[in-house]
Protein backbone atom coordinates (compact mmCIF):
# COMPACT_ATOMS: atom_id res chain seq x y z
CA UNK A 1 0.00 0.00 0.00
CA UNK A 2 1.63 3.02 -0.87
CA UNK A 3 1.99 5.70 1.99
CA UNK A 4 -0.33 8.57 2.07
CA UNK A 5 0.50 12.32 2.24
CA UNK A 6 0.40 13.61 5.17
CA UNK A 7 1.06 17.09 5.50
CA UNK A 8 4.67 17.49 5.08
CA UNK A 9 6.00 16.81 7.85
CA UNK A 10 8.89 19.22 7.75
CA UNK A 11 5.83 21.81 8.69
CA UNK A 12 5.12 19.96 12.30
CA UNK A 13 8.96 19.19 13.29
CA UNK A 14 10.58 22.28 12.08
CA UNK A 15 9.48 23.90 15.49
CA UNK A 16 10.24 20.91 17.79
CA UNK A 17 8.68 21.06 21.62
CA UNK A 18 9.49 20.25 24.97
CA UNK A 19 10.35 16.81 26.08
CA UNK A 20 11.20 17.12 29.30
CA UNK A 21 10.28 18.92 32.20
CA UNK A 22 12.42 21.59 32.10
CA UNK A 23 11.53 22.34 28.33
CA UNK A 24 11.84 25.11 26.77
CA UNK A 25 8.78 26.61 25.36
CA UNK A 26 8.20 26.09 21.98
CA UNK A 27 7.91 27.61 18.89
CA UNK A 28 3.95 27.01 17.45
CA UNK A 29 3.72 24.38 15.79
CA UNK A 30 0.47 23.55 13.23
CA UNK A 31 -1.37 20.73 13.82
CA UNK A 32 -2.33 18.40 10.37
CA UNK A 33 -5.94 17.92 9.35
CA UNK A 34 -5.14 14.07 9.26
CA UNK A 35 -7.92 11.76 9.50
CA UNK A 36 -8.01 8.05 11.38
CA UNK A 37 -7.90 6.76 8.25
CA UNK A 38 -4.57 8.38 7.01
CA UNK A 39 -2.78 7.77 9.97
CA UNK A 40 -4.20 3.87 9.65
CA UNK A 41 -2.00 4.08 6.39
CA UNK A 42 0.45 5.86 8.05
CA UNK A 43 1.03 3.03 10.79
CA UNK A 44 0.27 0.11 8.19
CA UNK A 45 3.01 1.03 6.02
CA UNK A 46 5.64 2.57 8.83
CA UNK A 47 9.17 1.08 9.03
CA UNK A 48 9.93 0.09 12.48
CA UNK A 49 10.73 -3.74 12.36
CA UNK A 50 14.06 -3.03 11.26
CA UNK A 51 14.79 -1.89 14.90
CA UNK A 52 11.85 -2.47 16.96
CA UNK A 53 10.93 -6.20 17.57
CA UNK A 54 7.39 -7.51 18.13
CA UNK A 55 6.62 -7.21 22.11
CA UNK A 56 5.18 -9.73 23.69
CA UNK A 57 1.49 -10.02 24.68
CA UNK A 58 1.08 -11.39 27.90
CA UNK A 59 -1.74 -11.95 30.44
CA UNK A 60 -0.72 -10.65 34.25
CA UNK A 61 -2.31 -13.49 35.47
CA UNK A 62 -2.10 -12.63 39.28
CA UNK A 63 -3.52 -9.16 38.80
CA UNK A 64 -5.89 -10.25 37.19
CA UNK A 65 -7.43 -12.43 39.64
CA UNK A 66 -6.77 -9.83 42.34
CA UNK A 67 -9.07 -7.66 40.02
CA UNK A 68 -11.76 -10.03 38.41
CA UNK A 69 -10.88 -8.16 35.19
CA UNK A 70 -8.67 -9.58 32.48
CA UNK A 71 -5.10 -7.69 31.98
CA UNK A 72 -3.11 -7.99 29.23
CA UNK A 73 0.62 -6.73 29.06
CA UNK A 74 2.16 -5.49 25.99
CA UNK A 75 5.61 -5.46 26.67
CA UNK A 76 6.95 -2.55 25.08
CA UNK A 77 9.92 -2.98 28.13
CA UNK A 78 11.01 -5.29 26.08
CA UNK A 79 12.32 -3.37 22.85
CA UNK A 80 15.87 -3.45 22.61
CA UNK A 81 16.47 -0.12 23.80
CA UNK A 82 13.90 -0.86 26.48
CA UNK A 83 11.18 1.70 25.52
CA UNK A 84 8.60 1.97 22.56
CA UNK A 85 10.19 4.68 21.38
CA UNK A 86 12.52 3.74 18.61
CA UNK A 87 9.46 2.80 16.84
CA UNK A 88 8.56 6.46 16.06
CA UNK A 89 12.17 7.53 15.82
CA UNK A 90 13.20 5.02 13.46
CA UNK A 91 9.77 5.75 11.55
CA UNK A 92 10.56 9.11 11.09
CA UNK A 93 14.37 8.65 9.81
CA UNK A 94 13.16 6.16 7.43
CA UNK A 95 11.18 8.40 5.88
CA UNK A 96 13.65 11.42 5.35
CA UNK A 97 15.26 12.14 2.19
CA UNK A 98 18.75 10.99 1.49
CA UNK A 99 20.19 14.33 1.62
CA UNK A 100 18.83 14.68 5.00
CA UNK A 101 20.16 11.80 6.47
CA UNK A 102 23.38 12.66 5.14
CA UNK A 103 23.51 15.99 6.44
CA UNK A 104 22.48 13.75 9.92
CA UNK A 105 19.84 14.61 12.42
CA UNK A 106 19.78 16.03 15.83
CA UNK A 107 17.72 15.98 18.77
CA UNK A 108 18.03 16.79 22.57
CA UNK A 109 16.50 14.68 24.96
CA UNK A 110 17.75 13.07 27.94
CA UNK A 111 15.93 9.85 28.14
CA UNK A 112 14.49 7.26 25.73
CA UNK A 113 13.93 9.58 22.52
CA UNK A 114 17.70 9.86 22.45
CA UNK A 115 18.41 6.23 22.70
CA UNK A 116 15.70 5.95 19.80
CA UNK A 117 17.29 8.11 17.46
CA UNK A 118 20.90 7.25 18.10
CA UNK A 119 19.87 3.69 16.96
CA UNK A 120 18.02 4.55 14.22
CA UNK A 121 20.27 6.54 12.59
CA UNK A 122 23.30 4.31 13.54
CA UNK A 123 21.30 1.88 11.21
CA UNK A 124 20.35 3.79 8.45
CA UNK A 125 24.35 4.99 8.55
CA UNK A 126 23.08 8.65 9.22
CA UNK A 127 25.14 11.10 12.21
CA UNK A 128 22.68 11.51 14.87
CA UNK A 129 23.85 14.80 17.16
CA UNK A 130 22.08 14.03 20.69
CA UNK A 131 22.54 17.19 22.75
CA UNK A 132 21.84 16.12 26.22
CA UNK A 133 22.09 18.66 29.33
CA UNK A 134 25.43 18.13 31.64
CA UNK A 135 23.48 17.18 34.42
CA UNK A 136 22.75 14.04 32.66
CA UNK A 137 23.63 10.60 34.21
CA UNK A 138 26.31 8.84 32.74
CA UNK A 139 24.56 5.90 32.18
CA UNK A 140 22.35 7.62 30.00
CA UNK A 141 25.34 9.33 28.25
CA UNK A 142 27.03 5.79 27.80
CA UNK A 143 23.81 3.88 26.59
CA UNK A 144 23.87 6.79 23.58
CA UNK A 145 27.27 6.43 22.89
CA UNK A 146 27.12 2.31 22.80
CA UNK A 147 24.21 3.14 20.06
CA UNK A 148 26.48 5.43 18.00
CA UNK A 149 25.08 8.82 19.31
CA UNK A 150 27.10 11.53 19.02
CA UNK A 151 26.48 13.58 22.69
CA UNK A 152 26.86 16.87 23.61
CA UNK A 153 26.70 17.56 26.87
CA UNK A 154 25.30 21.97 26.83
CA UNK A 155 23.70 23.44 29.64
CA UNK A 156 22.08 22.78 32.86
CA UNK A 157 18.69 22.00 31.94
CA UNK A 158 16.67 20.06 28.69
CA UNK A 159 15.55 24.08 28.21
CA UNK A 160 19.12 25.03 27.29
CA UNK A 161 19.81 21.63 25.53
CA UNK A 162 16.95 22.32 23.36
CA UNK A 163 17.92 25.56 22.35
CA UNK A 164 21.75 24.43 21.28
CA UNK A 165 20.01 21.47 19.41
CA UNK A 166 17.95 23.99 17.60
CA UNK A 167 20.78 26.42 17.04
CA UNK A 168 23.36 23.50 15.81
CA UNK A 169 20.34 22.79 13.14
CA UNK A 170 19.89 25.68 11.79
CA UNK A 171 23.74 25.93 11.55
CA UNK A 172 24.32 22.54 10.11
CA UNK A 173 21.34 21.89 8.28
CA UNK A 174 20.77 18.83 10.61
CA UNK A 175 16.96 17.33 10.69
CA UNK A 176 15.35 17.87 14.17
CA UNK A 177 13.71 14.46 15.13
CA UNK A 178 10.77 15.71 17.61
CA UNK A 179 9.92 13.26 20.56
CA UNK A 180 6.08 12.92 20.11
CA UNK A 181 4.55 15.95 17.69
CA UNK A 182 5.36 14.36 14.38
CA UNK A 183 3.27 12.17 12.15
CA UNK A 184 5.83 9.84 11.05
CA UNK A 185 6.70 9.61 15.01
CA UNK A 186 3.48 8.72 15.99
CA UNK A 187 2.47 6.40 13.25
CA UNK A 188 5.48 4.78 14.41
CA UNK A 189 4.05 4.63 18.41
CA UNK A 190 0.58 3.15 16.38
CA UNK A 191 2.48 0.19 15.74
CA UNK A 192 2.42 -0.91 18.96
CA UNK A 193 -1.77 -0.78 18.37
CA UNK A 194 -1.57 -2.69 15.15
CA UNK A 195 0.65 -5.64 16.66
CA UNK A 196 -2.27 -5.58 20.13
CA UNK A 197 -5.28 -6.24 17.91
CA UNK A 198 -2.82 -9.05 15.91
CA UNK A 199 -1.81 -10.75 19.02
CA UNK A 200 -5.50 -10.22 20.65
CA UNK A 201 -6.83 -12.47 17.92
CA UNK A 202 -4.09 -15.11 18.90
CA UNK A 203 -4.52 -15.06 22.11
CA UNK A 204 -7.95 -16.59 20.92
CA UNK A 205 -10.29 -13.68 23.01
CA UNK A 206 -11.29 -10.94 20.85
CA UNK A 207 -12.83 -8.86 23.86
CA UNK A 208 -10.98 -6.00 24.29
CA UNK A 209 -12.95 -3.04 26.48
CA UNK A 210 -9.83 -0.71 26.71
CA UNK A 211 -6.40 0.27 26.71
CA UNK A 212 -4.75 2.10 29.10
CA UNK A 213 -2.14 4.31 27.63
CA UNK A 214 1.08 6.39 29.79
CA UNK A 215 1.11 10.14 28.00
CA UNK A 216 3.91 12.34 28.43
CA UNK A 217 4.10 14.46 25.04
CA UNK A 218 1.10 12.50 23.48
CA UNK A 219 2.83 10.57 20.52
CA UNK A 220 1.98 7.25 21.39
CA UNK A 221 -1.91 7.55 22.59
CA UNK A 222 -2.56 9.52 19.51
CA UNK A 223 -0.82 6.66 17.77
CA UNK A 224 -2.83 4.21 19.82
CA UNK A 225 -5.95 6.04 19.22
CA UNK A 226 -5.74 6.55 15.72
CA UNK A 227 -5.18 2.85 14.80
CA UNK A 228 -7.65 1.46 17.61
CA UNK A 229 -10.61 4.50 16.48
CA UNK A 230 -10.31 3.22 12.59
CA UNK A 231 -10.68 -0.75 13.04
CA UNK A 232 -12.30 -1.24 16.96
CA UNK A 233 -13.95 2.17 17.64
CA UNK A 234 -15.92 0.59 20.64
CA UNK A 235 -12.30 -0.03 22.86
CA UNK A 236 -11.72 2.52 24.85
CA UNK A 237 -8.33 4.78 24.99
CA UNK A 238 -7.26 5.77 28.19
CA UNK A 239 -4.39 7.49 28.80
CA UNK A 240 -2.58 8.06 31.87
CA UNK A 241 -0.76 11.13 33.76
CA UNK A 242 1.05 11.31 36.62
CA UNK A 243 -0.91 13.72 39.36
CA UNK A 244 2.07 16.19 39.05
CA UNK A 245 2.60 15.78 35.25
CA UNK A 246 -0.37 16.32 33.33
CA UNK A 247 -0.26 18.59 30.79
CA UNK A 248 -2.17 16.24 28.02
CA UNK A 249 -5.20 16.34 30.65
CA UNK A 250 -5.47 19.36 31.28
CA UNK A 251 -4.33 20.99 27.72
CA UNK A 252 -7.59 18.46 26.07
CA UNK A 253 -10.02 19.55 29.71
CA UNK A 254 -9.18 23.64 28.40
CA UNK A 255 -9.56 22.59 24.45
CA UNK A 256 -6.47 24.33 24.47
CA UNK A 257 -2.77 24.18 24.99
CA UNK A 258 -1.86 24.36 28.86
CA UNK A 259 1.72 24.95 29.70
CA UNK A 260 3.25 23.75 33.12
CA UNK A 261 5.14 25.95 34.97
CA UNK A 262 7.03 22.54 37.08
CA UNK A 263 5.98 19.08 36.97
CA UNK A 264 6.84 16.16 38.89
CA UNK A 265 10.16 13.99 37.63
CA UNK A 266 9.47 10.67 38.90
CA UNK A 267 8.08 9.43 35.96
CA UNK A 268 10.47 11.16 34.06
CA UNK A 269 9.48 9.25 31.07
CA UNK A 270 5.82 11.10 31.17
CA UNK A 271 7.31 14.40 32.45
CA UNK A 272 6.45 17.40 29.24
CA UNK A 273 5.38 21.23 30.43
CA UNK A 274 3.57 21.41 27.38
CA UNK A 275 2.05 18.87 24.76
CA UNK A 276 2.27 18.61 20.96
CA UNK A 277 -0.36 20.73 19.25
CA UNK A 278 -0.82 17.33 16.39
CA UNK A 279 -1.10 15.14 19.33
CA UNK A 280 -3.78 17.39 21.47
CA UNK A 281 -6.11 17.49 18.37
CA UNK A 282 -5.71 13.66 18.02
CA UNK A 283 -5.85 13.26 22.22
CA UNK A 284 -9.08 15.68 21.80
CA UNK A 285 -10.85 13.73 19.23
CA UNK A 286 -10.01 10.46 19.75
CA UNK A 287 -9.04 9.61 23.87
CA UNK A 288 -12.04 8.79 25.73
CA UNK A 289 -10.55 9.48 28.98
CA UNK A 290 -7.90 10.43 31.40
CA UNK A 291 -6.90 8.97 34.55
CA UNK A 292 -4.48 10.68 37.21
CA UNK A 293 -2.02 8.71 39.02
CA UNK A 294 0.42 9.00 42.02
CA UNK A 295 3.73 7.95 42.89
CA UNK A 296 2.74 5.60 45.77
CA UNK A 297 -0.08 4.27 42.90
CA UNK A 298 2.79 3.92 40.42
CA UNK A 299 5.39 2.22 42.79
CA UNK A 300 2.85 -0.25 43.92
CA UNK A 301 2.48 -1.06 40.48
CA UNK A 302 5.44 -1.44 39.19
CA UNK A 303 5.65 -4.07 42.15
CA UNK A 304 2.39 -5.87 40.05
CA UNK A 305 4.39 -5.79 37.03
CA UNK A 306 7.08 -7.85 38.90
CA UNK A 307 5.23 -9.71 40.61
CA UNK A 308 3.26 -11.04 37.35
CA UNK A 309 6.44 -11.02 35.10
CA UNK A 310 9.39 -10.78 37.34
CA UNK A 311 10.71 -7.46 35.21
CA UNK A 312 11.26 -4.04 36.73
CA UNK A 313 9.72 -1.72 34.90
CA UNK A 314 9.99 2.46 34.57
CA UNK A 315 7.67 4.75 36.63
CA UNK A 316 5.71 5.76 32.98
CA UNK A 317 6.15 2.11 32.72
CA UNK A 318 3.85 1.24 35.00
CA UNK A 319 1.45 4.24 34.52
CA UNK A 320 -0.68 2.11 32.62
CA UNK A 321 -1.07 -0.70 35.48
CA UNK A 322 -1.58 2.03 38.12
CA UNK A 323 -4.48 3.55 36.13
CA UNK A 324 -6.35 0.01 35.71
CA UNK A 325 -6.51 -0.80 39.21
CA UNK A 326 -7.85 2.45 39.88
CA UNK A 327 -10.18 2.43 36.71
CA UNK A 328 -11.54 -1.27 38.31
CA UNK A 329 -11.79 0.48 41.55
CA UNK A 330 -13.99 3.36 40.92
CA UNK A 331 -16.07 1.83 38.42
CA UNK A 332 -16.45 -1.36 39.89
CA UNK A 333 -16.19 -3.56 36.99
CA UNK A 334 -16.00 -7.55 36.51
CA UNK A 335 -15.09 -9.95 33.86
CA UNK A 336 -13.64 -7.03 31.30
CA UNK A 337 -10.35 -7.36 29.53
CA UNK A 338 -7.97 -4.45 29.56
CA UNK A 339 -4.68 -3.76 27.59
CA UNK A 340 -1.49 -2.12 29.82
CA UNK A 341 1.33 -0.93 27.46
CA UNK A 342 3.97 -1.27 29.61
CA UNK A 343 6.32 1.21 27.29
CA UNK A 344 9.63 1.33 28.93
CA UNK A 345 11.88 -0.19 31.55
CA UNK A 346 14.98 2.41 31.71
CA UNK A 347 14.52 2.74 35.81
CA UNK A 348 17.99 3.56 37.43
CA UNK A 349 19.29 1.03 39.99
CA UNK A 350 19.38 3.44 42.67
CA UNK A 351 15.55 4.05 42.81
CA UNK A 352 14.57 0.63 43.29
CA UNK A 353 14.76 1.30 47.35
CA UNK A 354 12.45 3.78 46.95
CA UNK A 355 10.28 2.44 44.89
CA UNK A 356 9.74 -0.45 47.09
CA UNK A 357 9.69 1.41 50.44
CA UNK A 358 6.36 3.67 48.54
CA UNK A 359 4.87 0.07 47.05
CA UNK A 360 4.11 -0.87 50.43
CA UNK A 361 2.10 2.63 51.17
CA UNK A 362 0.66 2.43 47.56
CA UNK A 363 -0.44 -0.92 47.96
CA UNK A 364 -1.79 0.00 51.37
CA UNK A 365 -0.12 -2.67 52.95
CA UNK A 366 1.52 -0.83 55.23
CA UNK A 367 0.38 1.80 57.82
CA UNK A 368 2.92 4.79 59.40
CA UNK A 369 1.67 6.50 62.80
CA UNK A 370 2.76 8.45 65.26
CA UNK A 371 1.69 6.89 69.05
CA UNK A 372 2.09 8.74 72.43
CA UNK A 373 2.79 6.82 75.32
CA UNK A 374 2.41 8.19 78.89
CA UNK A 375 6.12 7.29 80.31
CA UNK A 376 4.87 5.03 83.81
CA UNK A 377 5.25 1.92 84.08
CA UNK A 378 3.31 -0.63 82.24
CA UNK A 379 2.27 1.35 79.30
CA UNK A 380 4.89 0.14 76.89
CA UNK A 381 3.48 -3.37 77.38
CA UNK A 382 -0.02 -2.23 77.44
CA UNK A 383 0.78 -0.43 73.99
CA UNK A 384 2.26 -3.86 72.45
CA UNK A 385 -0.79 -5.94 73.85
CA UNK A 386 -2.94 -2.84 72.20
CA UNK A 387 -0.76 -3.81 68.48
CA UNK A 388 -1.12 -7.67 69.29
CA UNK A 389 -5.09 -7.09 69.79
CA UNK A 390 -5.67 -5.44 66.59
CA UNK A 391 -8.70 -6.70 64.90
CA UNK A 392 -8.01 -8.88 61.56
CA UNK A 393 -5.34 -11.04 63.43
CA UNK A 394 -1.60 -10.54 63.51
CA UNK A 395 0.52 -8.11 61.84
CA UNK A 396 4.42 -6.98 61.37
CA UNK A 397 5.86 -4.34 62.84
CA UNK A 398 7.92 -2.74 60.12
CA UNK A 399 8.94 0.01 61.92
CA UNK A 400 9.58 1.13 65.45
CA UNK A 401 12.01 4.24 66.45
CA UNK A 402 11.71 5.94 69.86
CA UNK A 403 14.04 8.67 71.42
CA UNK A 404 13.23 9.87 75.12
CA UNK A 405 12.94 13.31 74.76
CA UNK A 406 9.96 14.01 77.61
CA UNK A 407 9.68 13.37 81.31
CA UNK A 408 6.26 12.89 80.88
CA UNK A 409 4.86 10.88 77.31
CA UNK A 410 6.92 9.29 74.25
CA UNK A 411 6.73 9.43 70.77
CA UNK A 412 7.09 7.05 69.05
CA UNK A 413 7.01 6.36 65.23
CA UNK A 414 5.70 3.29 64.24
CA UNK A 415 4.74 1.28 61.32
CA UNK A 416 2.72 -1.73 60.76
CA UNK A 417 1.94 -3.92 57.84
CA UNK A 418 -2.05 -3.58 57.28
CA UNK A 419 -4.93 -6.00 55.14
CA UNK A 420 -5.87 -2.95 52.68
CA UNK A 421 -7.09 0.61 51.86
CA UNK A 422 -8.40 2.59 54.53
CA UNK A 423 -7.12 0.66 57.21
CA UNK A 424 -4.65 2.59 59.13
CA UNK A 425 -7.30 5.12 59.93
CA UNK A 426 -9.00 2.18 61.97
CA UNK A 427 -5.60 1.08 63.58
CA UNK A 428 -5.02 4.82 64.52
CA UNK A 429 -8.72 5.29 66.29
CA UNK A 430 -8.05 2.06 67.78
CA UNK A 431 -5.00 2.95 69.40
CA UNK A 432 -6.82 6.20 70.50
CA UNK A 433 -9.47 4.46 72.12
CA UNK A 434 -6.53 2.34 74.33
CA UNK A 435 -6.04 5.89 75.40
CA UNK A 436 -2.48 6.12 73.34
CA UNK A 437 -3.10 9.23 70.78
CA UNK A 438 -2.09 8.72 67.46
CA UNK A 439 -1.54 10.52 63.78
CA UNK A 440 -1.86 8.65 61.22
CA UNK A 441 0.80 9.38 58.76
CA UNK A 442 0.32 6.50 56.55
CA UNK A 443 -0.04 9.15 53.58
CA UNK A 444 2.11 12.35 55.18
CA UNK A 445 4.95 13.28 52.51
CA UNK A 446 6.68 15.13 55.40
CA UNK A 447 6.83 11.65 57.37
CA UNK A 448 7.47 9.32 54.59
CA UNK A 449 10.49 10.93 53.09
CA UNK A 450 12.33 12.92 56.11
CA UNK A 451 10.37 12.30 59.84
CA UNK A 452 11.00 8.90 60.37
CA UNK A 453 14.83 8.94 59.44
CA UNK A 454 15.39 11.92 61.93
CA UNK A 455 13.69 10.72 64.71
CA UNK A 456 16.41 10.51 67.68
CA UNK A 457 19.05 13.26 68.46
CA UNK A 458 20.62 14.63 71.84
CA UNK A 459 18.62 14.28 75.40
CA UNK A 460 19.13 16.42 78.03
CA UNK A 461 17.28 12.96 80.22
CA UNK A 462 19.16 10.19 78.54
CA UNK A 463 21.94 9.76 81.20
CA UNK A 464 23.54 6.62 81.98
CA UNK A 465 23.05 5.78 78.36
CA UNK A 466 24.18 2.23 76.73
CA UNK A 467 23.97 1.95 72.94
CA UNK A 468 23.25 -1.61 71.90
CA UNK A 469 23.09 -2.91 68.47
CA UNK A 470 21.01 -6.27 67.75
CA UNK A 471 21.18 -8.08 64.41
CA UNK A 472 18.57 -11.06 64.40
CA UNK A 473 16.84 -13.44 61.72
CA UNK A 474 13.92 -11.47 60.64
CA UNK A 475 10.80 -13.12 60.57
CA UNK A 476 7.13 -12.34 61.04
CA UNK A 477 6.37 -11.08 63.72
CA UNK A 478 10.40 -11.61 65.42
CA UNK A 479 10.33 -7.47 66.30
CA UNK A 480 7.17 -7.94 68.83
CA UNK A 481 8.80 -10.99 70.05
CA UNK A 482 11.81 -8.80 70.71
CA UNK A 483 9.75 -5.94 72.17
CA UNK A 484 8.22 -7.99 74.67
CA UNK A 485 11.51 -9.51 75.76
CA UNK A 486 13.34 -5.93 76.16
CA UNK A 487 11.40 -5.03 79.59
CA UNK A 488 14.26 -4.76 82.03
CA UNK A 489 14.14 -3.07 85.21
CA UNK A 490 16.45 0.33 83.22
CA UNK A 491 14.73 2.45 80.92
CA UNK A 492 14.29 2.39 77.35
CA UNK A 493 15.65 5.52 75.85
CA UNK A 494 16.38 5.14 72.45
CA UNK A 495 14.85 2.42 69.99
CA UNK A 496 15.22 2.25 66.31
CA UNK A 497 13.91 -0.82 63.92
CA UNK A 498 12.93 -0.52 60.38
CA UNK A 499 12.29 -3.62 58.24
CA UNK A 500 14.67 -3.33 55.17
CA UNK A 501 13.60 -6.69 53.36
CA UNK A 502 16.58 -8.35 54.32
CA UNK A 503 17.63 -12.11 56.00
CA UNK A 504 18.40 -9.91 58.94
CA UNK A 505 17.07 -6.98 61.03
CA UNK A 506 19.27 -4.56 62.57
CA UNK A 507 18.09 -2.89 65.95
CA UNK A 508 19.89 -0.24 67.98
CA UNK A 509 18.50 0.12 71.50
CA UNK A 510 19.05 2.28 74.35
CA UNK A 511 18.88 1.41 77.90
CA UNK A 512 20.08 3.12 80.94
CA UNK A 513 21.70 1.57 83.02
CA UNK A 514 23.54 3.50 86.27
CA UNK A 515 27.51 2.35 86.25
CA UNK A 516 26.03 0.38 89.68
CA UNK A 517 24.46 -1.87 87.91
CA UNK A 518 26.85 -3.58 85.59
CA UNK A 519 27.40 -7.05 86.54
CA UNK A 520 23.00 -7.31 86.32
CA UNK A 521 23.14 -6.08 82.75
CA UNK A 522 26.02 -7.99 81.50
CA UNK A 523 23.71 -10.92 83.36
CA UNK A 524 20.54 -9.68 81.35
CA UNK A 525 22.11 -9.72 77.87
CA UNK A 526 23.35 -13.10 78.23
CA UNK A 527 19.74 -13.77 79.15
CA UNK A 528 18.54 -12.14 76.38
CA UNK A 529 20.21 -14.55 74.21
CA UNK A 530 20.44 -12.08 71.43
CA UNK A 531 23.63 -11.47 69.52
CA UNK A 532 24.93 -7.99 70.13
CA UNK A 533 27.68 -5.22 70.02
CA UNK A 534 28.00 -2.46 72.56
CA UNK A 535 28.48 0.47 70.53
CA UNK A 536 28.12 3.19 73.36
CA UNK A 537 32.11 3.91 72.77
CA UNK A 538 31.71 4.53 68.97
CA UNK A 539 32.45 8.01 68.27
CA UNK A 540 28.97 8.61 66.11
CA UNK A 541 27.11 7.82 68.68
CA UNK A 542 28.57 10.88 70.90
CA UNK A 543 28.61 13.19 68.07
CA UNK A 544 24.65 12.27 67.01
CA UNK A 545 22.63 10.85 70.09
CA UNK A 546 24.61 11.00 73.27
CA UNK A 547 23.66 13.68 76.03
C1 LIG B 1 8.80 5.02 28.92
C2 LIG B 1 7.98 6.10 28.34
N1 LIG B 1 6.66 6.05 28.48
C3 LIG B 1 5.86 7.01 27.98
C4 LIG B 1 6.38 8.08 27.30
C5 LIG B 1 5.45 9.15 26.79
O1 LIG B 1 5.30 9.10 25.43
P1 LIG B 1 4.66 10.30 24.63
O2 LIG B 1 5.55 11.49 24.82
O3 LIG B 1 4.62 9.83 23.23
O4 LIG B 1 3.31 10.53 25.21
C6 LIG B 1 7.76 8.17 27.10
C7 LIG B 1 8.34 9.29 26.37
O5 LIG B 1 9.53 9.44 26.25
C8 LIG B 1 8.58 7.15 27.63
O6 LIG B 1 9.90 7.19 27.48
Amino acid sequence: MPAPQPAPPAAVSAAPLAESPAGAAPAATAATDLSPADYLKLILTARVYDVAVESALEPARQLSRRLHNKVLLKREDQQPVFSFKLRGAYNKLAHLAPEQLQRGVICASAGNHAQGVALGAHRLGARAVIVMPVTTPQLKIEAVRALGGEVLLHGDSYTDAHAHALALQAEHGYTFVHPFDDPYVIAGQGTVAMELLRQLQSLGNQRLDAVFVAVGGGGLISGVANYLKALRPEIKVIGVQMNDSNAMLRSVAAGQQVTLAEVGLFSDGTAVKRVGDETLRISRALVDGFIEVDTDAVCAAIKDVFVDTRSIVEPAGALAVAAIKQYVATHKTRGETYAAILCGANMNFDRLRFVAERAEVGEQREGLFAVTLPEERGSFKRFLEAIGNLPGGPRNVTEFSYRISDERVAHVFLGLSTHGRGESSKIAANFARHGFATLDLTHDDLAQEHIRHMVGGHSPLAHDERLLRFVFPERPGALLKFLNLMRPGWNISLFHYRNQGADYGRILVGLQVPEAEEAEFQTFLTTLGYPCVDETANPVYRLFLRR
